[in-house]
């Protein structure tokens, strides 16, 4: 039997580019834990990778919660007990509207799965790798394009987004001294259900309505597994994977 490169734990691994990444880190013989919110989507990733317990871990959780945040890591603790790579990937947006017409509801929930979610699961994986021996891990947040510059009418996202770089560098700074390092992914248009809207024209900043490029997702994950795979000493600090031809270089 193999032995298993790592143990790994990724956010938002029922679809998209959550799953194309735990199945990518599976493929490369890693055990991972499968968080998100929907049970039946889990199942399906872990189905599709044919890897069984324990290579494998569902673990259902609501990364906007601190107690679902805890109850998943605590689960992950008992079953491998250590973590070596978290993937912070569980996103979500506000409706595309005008700013003045979002709520602070719509707001608040963008912060919290986004932000918050990333913080809490950052916070459990940092303690879980700065005790465990052989010390230490790789955090990798799922930044964006948005990390850089918005589209129209997504403030709460780009604001998220940009944050997230803060979060990635205060980790990157912090964990030096607990062998943790943490990197950043931002991708531009990989083609999962989230980016279904570039497929059939989206409101460019001009006031048009553009169809845009996608790329394949599994590029995405084939990033995330060499991320993942470097050793503790080096890290890929920022890393930007878009599809080749679309709007962002050049003013369009
Ligand atoms: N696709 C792109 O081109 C692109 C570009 C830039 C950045 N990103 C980022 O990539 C990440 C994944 O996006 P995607 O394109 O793969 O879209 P997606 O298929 O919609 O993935 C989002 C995932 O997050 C999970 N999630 C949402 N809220 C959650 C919560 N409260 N707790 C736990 N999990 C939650 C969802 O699962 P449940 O609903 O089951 O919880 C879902 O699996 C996001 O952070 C997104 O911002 C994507």
């Amino acid at each position: 039997m193999e032995t298993a490169k790592g143990i790994a734990l990724v956010t938002g691994a029922g679809s998209g580019i959550g799953r194309e990444s735990a199945l990518s880190l599976l493929g490369a013989g890693w055990s991972v834990v499968l968080a998100g919110r929907r049970r039946e989507a889990l199942e399906e990733t872990a189905s599709l990778s044919g890897a069984l317990p324990p290579a494998v871990l569902i673990a259902p959780a609501d990364v906007g919660d601190p107690r679902s945040v805890a109850s998943l890591f605590a689960a992950a603790k008992a079953a491998y007990g250590r973590l070596d790579f978290l993937f912070n990937n569980a996103g979500t947006s506000a409706r595309a509207v005008e700013f003045d017409e979002l709520t602070y509801e719509e707001w608040s929930n963008v912060l919290a799965v986004n932000l918050s979610g990333a913080f809490l699961c950052s916070q459990h994986a940092f303690r879980m790798m700065k005790e465990q021996n052989p010390r230490g891990g790789r955090i990798v947040n799922n930044g964006s394009l948005s990390a850089h510059v918005p589209r129209p009418n997504s403030a709460p996202y780009t604001a998220t987004k940009h944050a997230i770089t803060g979060l990635t560098r205060s980790l990157s700074l912090d964990g030096r001294k607990y062998d943790i390092a943490c990197g950043q992914i931002d991708i531009g248009n990989a083609a999962t259900g989230r980016t279904e809207r570039m497929a059939s024209g989206i409101l460019q900043p001009d006031g048009r309505t553009a169809v845009e490029p996608r790329m394949d997702v599994g590029e995405v994950a084939k990033a995330v597994l060499f991320m993942a795979s470097l050793p503790l000493d080096a890290n890929i600090q920022f890393l930007t994977v878009m599809a080749t031809k679309m709007p962002f270089i050049g003013r369009g």
